[in-house]
Formats: C-alpha cells, sequence, structure tokens
C-alpha cells in the first residue's frame, strides 16, 4: 500500500427529512449566502421551497444563482463569481446534482482568483490556494461530488470539459435524503448507476497490486451497485434502492477506494472528451465506452485484476484466464444495456470525422491511465472500436 494522508472533513446528514436540519448547519457558510440550483427541478419537487423556507428563518440573508446546466458551462461559473463580489458572499449553498455542485465549487474557488476562472481548470490543480465554504443538498446520486473536492466544468467556446480537484473544495457538510431522488427520471437514474459503477472501476483497475482492503470495498460497491441499481430504476421511490445507490455513490468516490493506491480514469478522460463536443450525458458516455477500454487493455500483464473482477463481482467460475476476463467484460456491457444504455458512440451522435479530434483532446500532451497508459493513438483505437 502507498503512504497517504486521509482527509473526508464533509459532514454527512443522510436520511429522511435532513433538509429540515439545514438551519442547523448553516453557520458554517456564513451570514451571507449564495444559493445556487439548476433548470428547474428543484421547484417541481419542493425542495427549493423546503430550502428557501428555512432559509428565510434563520438569520442569513440569501442571493440566487440558477438555471446551471447539466454539464455545467464556464459562464455560469462566471455569473455565480460576479454575484459573490457584488454582495460579498460568504458561504454556498449548492441544491441539485453533480452539474450544479461542481458548478458552485468553482465559483467558490474562483471568488478567490484574479483571472477568469477558465484559467484554473488550464493552469491545474495547483494554482487553486482557497475557497468559501460550500454545503449541498443532495438531489441526484451519481457523481460523488457531495464529498469529494472535484469539480467538472464545460467550456462552451473552446468545446472541453476539464476537471479541478483539491481538498478545500470538499463540501463542509452536504444533506442526503434518498426520497429526494424519487423523481429522478429513470434514464438519469441509469445514468448515475453507471456512474457510480465507473468511479469504482477507475480506482478497482490500478496498477498497484498491493491494495487488498481497497479492491474488497470496491468490490462490495459494485455489488451493491449491480443488485439496487435495476431496483431504483423500477421502484423509484423505493426508499432503501434509493439510499443504496445514493450512499455508494458517495463512498465510490470521496477517496475511501483510492487513498494507497493508484487509479486510472482513462474511460474518464475519454468522456469527458466526447461529452464536451456531443454534450451527452455523462453516465451514458461511460456505459458505452467501459467495455471498450476494458476489451483495449486486456493483456497478459493485465488480465489477474481483471480475473479478480470476473469472479468477485460477477461470480464467473474457474477456468481459463482470458475467457474468465471476457466473460466479466462482457456481463459488465450487458448490465448496462439491461439498464437501456447504448452499446455504440454511433447510437449517441457521434460521428466517425469527430473521432480523431475526440482522441486529441482527450489527450492534450501526454498520455492517460495508470493501469494501462494510453497515448492518442491508443485512444483513437478506442473511440474506433466502439463507434
Ligand atoms: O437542472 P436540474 O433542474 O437540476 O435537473 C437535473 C438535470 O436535468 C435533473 N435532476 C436533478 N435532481 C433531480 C432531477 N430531476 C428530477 N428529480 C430530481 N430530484 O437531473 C439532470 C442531471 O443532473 P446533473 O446534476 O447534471 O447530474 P449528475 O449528478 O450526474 O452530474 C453530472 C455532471 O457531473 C460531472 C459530469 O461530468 C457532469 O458534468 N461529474 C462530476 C464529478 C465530480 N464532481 O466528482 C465526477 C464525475 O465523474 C463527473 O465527471
Ligand atoms: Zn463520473
Amino acid at each position: 500500500m502507498r503512504d497517504f494522508t486521509y482527509v473526508i472533513p464533509t459532514r454527512i446528514l443522510f436520511g429522511k427529512n435532513q433538509v429540515q436540519n439545514l438551519g442547523g448547519e448553516l453557520a458554517s457558510l456564513g451570514k451571507k449566502i449564495l444559493l445556487v440550483y439548476g433548470t428547474g427541478s428543484v421547484k417541481k419537487t419542493g425542495v427549493y421551497d423546503s430550502v428557501v423556507g428555512l432559509l428565510q428563518r434563520s438569520s442569513v440573508s440569501f442571493y440566487e444563482l440558477s438555471g446551471v446546466q447539466p454539464n455545467p458551462r464556464v459562464s455560469s461559473v462566471r455569473d455565480g463569481i460576479s454575484l459573490c463580489r457584488t454582495h460579498q458572499i460568504d458561504g454556498i449553498l449548492a441544491v441539485g446534482g453533480g452539474s450544479v455542485i461542481d458548478c458552485a465549487k468553482t465559483i467558490a474557488t474562483g471568488f478567490f482568483y484574479d483571472g477568469d476562472p477558465w484559467e484554473l481548470f488550464l493552469r491545474g490543480d495547483s494554482s487553486i490556494q482557497k475557497a468559501l465554504p460550500l454545503g449541498t443538498v443532495l438531489t441526484v446520486a451519481g457523481t460523488g461530488s457531495e464529498m469529494n473536492g472535484n469539480a467538472v466544468i464545460s467550456n462552451e467556446e473552446t468545446k472541453q470539459k476539464l476537471a479541478i480537484h483539491h481538498d478545500v473544495l470538499r463540501p463542509r457538510f452536504s444533506i442526503l435524503d434518498p426520497s429526494l431522488t424519487f423523481t429522478v427520471t429513470r434514464e438519469q437514474t441509469a445514468a448515475g448507476v453507471v456512474d457510480i459503477f465507473s468511479h469504482v472501476l477507475e480506482q478497482y483497475f490500478s496498477p498497484t497490486r498491493e491494495a487488498f482492503v481497497q479492491s474488497r470495498l470496491a468490490e462490495g460497491l459494485l455489488l451493491t451497485i449491480r443488485k439496487y441499481g435495476p431496483i431504483a430504476m423500477e421502484e423509484p421511490t423505493n426508499y432503501e434502492a434509493r439510499a443504496q445507490v445514493m450512499w455508494a455513490s458517495s463512498l465510490a468516490l470521496n477517496g475511501l477506494l483510492s487513498y494507497g493506491r493508484i487509479a486510472d480514469w482513462a474511460t474518464h478522460g475519454i468522456e469527458h472528451a466526447v461529452s464536451a463536443v456531443y454534450d451527452v450525458t455523462h453516465g451514458v458516455g461511460l456505459a458505452v465506452l467501459t467495455p471498450y477500454w476494458m476489451d483495449y487493455v486486456l493483456d497478459k500483464e493485465t488480465v489477474g485484476t481483471f480475473v479478480d473482477y470476473a469472479q468477485n463481482v460477477w461470480q464467473i467460475p474457474n477456468g481459463d484466464e482470458f475467457s474468465v476476463a471476457k466473460e466479466g467484460i462482457e456481463k459488465t456491457r450487458g448490465f448496462f444495456t439491461s439498464l437501456g444504455m447504448p452499446r455504440t458512440l454511433h447510437e449517441i451522435g457521434v460521428q466517425q470525422g469527430s473521432l480523431k479530434e475526440l482522441a486529441e483532446k482527450t489527450i492534450s500532451s501526454h498520455t492517460i491511465g495508470r493501469f494501462k497508459k494510453l497515448d492518442t493513438k491508443d485512444v483513437l483505437r478506442i473511440l474506433q472500436n466502439a463507434l
């Protein structure tokens, strides 16, 4: 196991009606708060009214940034920073999914940055020093943003989608009420399920072989998602299924699985290029790409991890190691298609003519992937296979 420093400072309030406890958490955000939300779901579901009612009954004053889109744009970040500066905001409350939370995180750190916030994504994580305190009320499970220090933002002008990572971006608190996700559509639920599954896989397929505890924890989360993901889709108001998916989602990407080991993240890199250019739902892009990435990186050196995965997650019996590994990959593909996910990039509108651009966007100046290093040619082959 590699050395690490464990930091997961986010207070989690998990369960039914936890929003009612928001008032007690507000002190950690300050006296003037920016409320950030998306394109309308919070108003339809009533969570906006609950949150605003609580804010009005508290001693804080608040301003609003609405309309944050899925695959959040840097233009929303700019608007949010300008509101924070005008009103001398102390802290941010994000109510929504990964897109809203990521936008809020970038506003929180962009507030302290003199230049344009997009520069933070180009300059890298070392340019991040501090951030306004952030709290979240999560309304859709998938990204794990509610408990981690990542933010992913799209730039419409340059057609790029890039990420920043820093512990100062981790929320101070997150309210996780699974019943707030009852209204998430079947398609979005499935996209979240694939995203969670993929987050675990990105860390499971690691070059660090000495990570027994991390791998067994990862398999536990994969088994949880395999069991409860389909139930959450079929029975959207099944509290237990929504609860299992929501908590698995937070644990999948809060650092628990990656401390002490190197993670891969190649599939996410490729997907971010696809969704930057085609604006596809993140989980849908991952559902197509993940099995093709697996096919591509399976070789003599990597087969052992694939065998563990096939046997411990899909209960494939002993046999020739490559046959077992391939069966595990087919089970993964079958699981995603059983959730209604497409099998090819063609089905989500990706054109042959753009594959080179996508490969170049994925890898600007270096290789991608740590389980198996990939260069631009490798990424192009994966994209061609997935078309
Ligand atoms: O716009 P609103 O009204 O919020 O509607 C959203 C949106 O249309 C809707 N929704 C949310 N809660 C709902 C609901 N609809 C009904 N009932 C509810 N309770 O769902 C749609 C999708 O929301 P979004 O926030 O975009 O989904 P998700 O949480 O999957 O976030 C996706 C974004 O996060 C990034 C993705 O790339 C993408 O940009 N990621 C962030 C990560 C992170 N911060 O750690 C890691 C991930 O790998 C990922 O890259
Ligand atoms: Zn993801």
